[in-house]
């Protein structure tokens, strides 16, 4: 079970982190936030390409950075998307990257600029996720 305080400073990590994001074609920030299990915090925000399909999202760009960076075990992610009041969730590309690195029962948030505000986890994201234990099975 995360803290709520540690989830709020999370999605606060990733408000950040759009601030960077490189998106002059949709005008659309997305920043992520991953906290390790060894309590550091890893960001990501998205980079857009003028070849559209070349975009790598915000939530992407943070588990390939944290792996990088030697970290693979996760504990909880955020998802920040400051043009929109809405929370946005991540796509089905970015769902599928996560679940490979995040156990179901990992906690997400994600937050636009209102109020609502979504607190769900990745096996709720990625349901009926039958390759989930594969690399056990090898
Ligand atoms: N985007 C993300 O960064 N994460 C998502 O999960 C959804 C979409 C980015 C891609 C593109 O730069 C912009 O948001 C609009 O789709």
């Amino acid at each position: 079970m995360i803290d709520k305080t540690l989830m709020d400073s999370l999605l606060a990590e990733a408000r950040k982190a759009a601030d960077t994001a490189y998106a002059p074609y949709s005008k659309f920030r997305v920043g992520a936030a991953i906290l390790c299990e060894d309590g550091s915090v890893v960001t990501g925000c998205n980079v857009e390409n003028r070849s559209f399909g070349m975009t790598i999202c915000a939530e992407r760009n943070a588990v390939t950075t944290a792996v990088s960076g030697g970290k693979l075990a996760f504990k909880a992610l955020a998802i920040s998307t400051p043009d929109s009041v809405e929370p946005v969730g991540p796509c089905g590309a970015c769902r599928q990257v996560l679940s490979e690195f995040m156990p179901p029962d990992t906690p997400v948030r994600f937050a636009g600029t209102g109020a609502d505000q979504v607190n769900t986890t990745i096996g709720e994201l990625l349901p009926w996720d039958s390759l989930h234990d594969l690399k056990k099975q090898a």
